[in-house]
C-alpha cells in the first residue's frame, strides 16, 4: 500500500498521540444495520487522544471513566486487560451527539493508541476492535462509523463498487467495506443543536422495519444507497443531490426526521443540489451538496435558520499515530 495510513498502526511507548476524524453519512444510515448498502466520508474534523502513562487509569482527569459502562471503560477492557494505568486526555473538534462521528473518532483514536502500546495493529483489526467497542458499548448499530474513522476516505459496506479493505460481522450481519474515489466536491454538513438519539433512533427503524412493508421499505433503503454510489462514482452531482434528497424522504418516512432539521434544509434549498439528515436522526446534522460557487450562501443559508454549518472537505486520514516515542 503506498498510503502509510492506510496500513498498520505501528507499535510505539506511551506517550502516543494518536487522531482519527469524524464522519458523514451520505446514503444508507439505518438500512446498513440490516445489511443493506451505506456510503460514507471521513471528515476534516478530528479528535485527538494523548495516552500516558500515569499513577491511575482516567479519561480527562476523570478516574471513574474506567469502570463506569462506556466507550472508554469498554475500550480498556478490550484492547488493555492487563495494561499499566493510562492517562488519557482528549481534544475533539467534531461535535458532541451530532451524528458526524464524535464517538466513533475517539473510539478508533484511542484504539489505535492502546493497539499502538501493546506492539503495534493492522488496519483490519482497528476496525474489528473498535466496531466492538462501540457495538458493546451502545448494544446496536453497524460499523459503518468506525470503518470511516478507521479507514479515511471515501469507503462504503455492503456494495460490490470499489476495492475491498475487510469484512466484519457482529454474529448475525456481515459487512464488507470498500474504498472508492474521492470525487473532490466540497460539501456542508450542519448541527441543528439537538443532540441526536442513536440508540432509540435505530430501535424506531428497526421496530418499522418489522411491520408488513418492512421488507419493502428495506428494499428503497438498499436501492437509493446503489444509485447513490453508482452516481457519485460517475460524478454526477445532479444525480446525487437527487438521491440524497429522496434518502431523506424514506429517512422522513420511517420517523427519524425532525423539525428543526426540515427547517434548515428548507432553508438551504435555493443553494443545494440535494441534502438530507445525516446519521441516526431525530436531531443531530444534515448534510448538503451546494451547488458549485455557492457553498458560502449554503452555509449563511442555514446559520440564519439556526444551525451550525461547516464547509467541509472529505478527508483521506484515517486513525493515525502523530506521535509517540518508539
Ligand atoms: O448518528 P450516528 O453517527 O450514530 O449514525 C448512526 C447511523 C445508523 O445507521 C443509524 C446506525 C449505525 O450504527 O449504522
Amino acid at each position: 500500500m503506498t498510503d502509510p495510513e492506510a496500513g498498520p498502526v505501528p507499535g510505539s511507548k506511551l506517550p502516543i498521540t494518536t487522531r482519527a476524524p469524524g464522519k458523514c453519512i451520505l446514503f444508507g444510515e439505518h438500512g446498513v444495520v440490516r445489511g443493506t448498502p451505506e456510503l460514507l466520508f471521513a471528515l476534516d474534523l478530528e479528535t485527538q487522544v494523548v495516552l500516558k502513562a500515569g499513577e491511575r487509569t482516567q479519561l480527562n482527569g476523570d478516574v471513574e471513566a474506567a469502570t463506569s459502562p462506556g466507550y472508554f471503560g469498554t475500550a480498556l477492557e478490550e484492547m488493555w486487560a492487563l495494561g499499566p494505568p493510562v492517562a488519557v486526555r482528549t481534544t475533539s473538534r467534531v461535535p458532541r451527539g451530532s451524528g458526524l462521528g464524535s464517538s466513533a473518532a475517539f473510539v478508533a483514536a484511542l484504539a489505535a493508541g492502546l493497539g499502538s502500546a501493546t506492539g503495534g495493529i493492522d488496519r483490519p483489526t482497528l476496525a474489528r476492535r473498535s466496531f466492538a467497542i462501540e457495538q458493546r458499548t451502545q448494544g446496536i448499530g453497524s460499523p459503518g462509523d468506525t470503518t470511516a474513522s478507521v479507514a479515511g476516505g471515501f469507503v462504503t459496506l455492503n456494495d460490490p463498487t470499489g476495492s475491498e479493505l475487510w469484512t466484519l460481522d457482529d454474529g448475525r450481519t456481515q459487512w464488507t467495506a470498500r474504498r472508492i474515489p474521492d470525487p473532490g466536491w466540497i460539501w456542508v454538513v450542519a448541527y441543528s443543536g439537538i443532540p441526536r438519539a442513536a440508540p432509540e433512533a435505530i430501535r424506531l427503524v428497526r421496530d418499522r422495519l418489522e411491520q408488513p412493508d418492512g421488507p419493502r421499505l428495506l428494499q428503497r433503503f438498499e436501492s437509493v444507497a446503489r444509485g447513490g454510489i453508482q452516481a457519485l462514482c460517475r460524478e454526477d452531482r445532479t444525480e446525487v443531490g437527487r438521491r440524497l434528497s429522496e434518502n431523506h424522504e424514506l429517512l422522513r418516512e420511517v420517523g427519524v426526521s425532525h423539525p428543526r432539521l426540515e427547517a434548515l434544509l428548507e432553508a438551504a434549498r435555493p443553494a443545494m443540489m440535494g441534502g438530507k439528515l445525516t446519521g441516526a436522526g431525530r436531531g443531530g446534522s444534515l448534510v448538503a451538496l451546494p451547488i458549485p460557487g455557492r457553498e458560502l450562501e449554503l452555509a449563511r443559508r442555514i446559520a440564519r435558520a439556526g444551525g451550525v454549518p461547516y464547509i467541509v472537505r472529505p478527508s483521506s486520514r484515517g486513525a493515525a499515530l502523530i506521535g509517540a516515542e518508539r
